[in-house]
């Protein structure tokens, strides 16, 4: 399967969204729309989007009661979306209900396992007796086994996740960055390279991207560099 980037739209503003889109029209790349802009320009500017011909990924990490998660997969099926992720830390029974509320249609869902952004501590925060990464892999697991199109975890975890799961399923790895650049708030982090030789199938990237002059230009090498 050909490797996607789903770059990470992270800008608070819905004009600078769109001179940024404009700039990198035509790429065969997946938008991705937190819910900071998806708050900003809502339904139209998802419209927008699909109009230009780009995926879009709708990153609202649904994670509630299982009937209020089906109301919301059932209401963004109407908006046309392809990707939407969920915490799979939400439980089986609020996944079954999103995955009941999805459908045949053509959504994927995405279940989030530890944010990239967590460290080991996080583990001693939540009071688990796992490490970061068998935390994960169960979670991955649970969410393949009842029937996600796929799951986010980091690098470091991915390999392990697609050796464990035989299911056929989607890697998304957040938490990537380019050789020499700042890691941020992320923790675990990766090149786009190093990930997609790990088996990630769709690299999620923000701001090594937003920062960048030439956003279209760093984008086209990422391309290369993971076609
Ligand atoms: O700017 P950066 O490349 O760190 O952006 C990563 C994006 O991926 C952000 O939009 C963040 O919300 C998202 N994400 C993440 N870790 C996850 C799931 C999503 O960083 N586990």
């Amino acid at each position: 399967m050909k490797k996607k980037l789903a770059f990470a739209l992270d800008v608070t503003d819905i004009k600078q969204a769109q001179k940024i889109v404009d700039e990198i029209s035509g790429l065969d790349i997946i938008i991705k729309v937190g819910y900071v802009l998806f708050i900003k320009g809502g339904n139209s500017f998802i419209k927008e989007l699909k109009d230009r011909n780009f995926e879009v990924f709708l990153d609202l990490k649904f994670h509630d009661i299982p009937n209020t998660v089906y109301n919301g997969v059932s209401a963004v099926k109407d908006l046309g979306v392809d990707y939407l992720t969920l915490h799979t830390l939400g439980g089986p029974d609020m996944l079954a209900r999103a995955l009941e509320a999805k459908g045949n249609s053509n959504l994927k869902l995405l279940g989030v396992t530890i944010l990239t952004s967590h460290r080991e501590d996080y583990i001693d925060y939540i009071g688990s007796r796992y490490t970061i990464d068998e935390l994960a892999l169960k979670l991955a697991k649970t969410g393949i086994e009842l029937g996600l199109d796929g799951i986010v975890c980091s690098a470091n975890e991915v390999k392990k996740i697609k050796n464990e799961i035989k299911k056929q399923f989607l890697a998304v790895v957040p938490g990537i960055r380019l050789e020499g650049g700042e890691s941020d708030d992320q923790s675990r982090v990766s090149t786009p390279k190093a990930a997609v030789e790990s088996g990630a199938d769709i690299l999620v990237i923000g701001r090594p991207i937003l920062r960048a002059k030439d956003k279209r230009k760093v984008i086209q090498d990422i391309l290369q560099d993971i076609s």
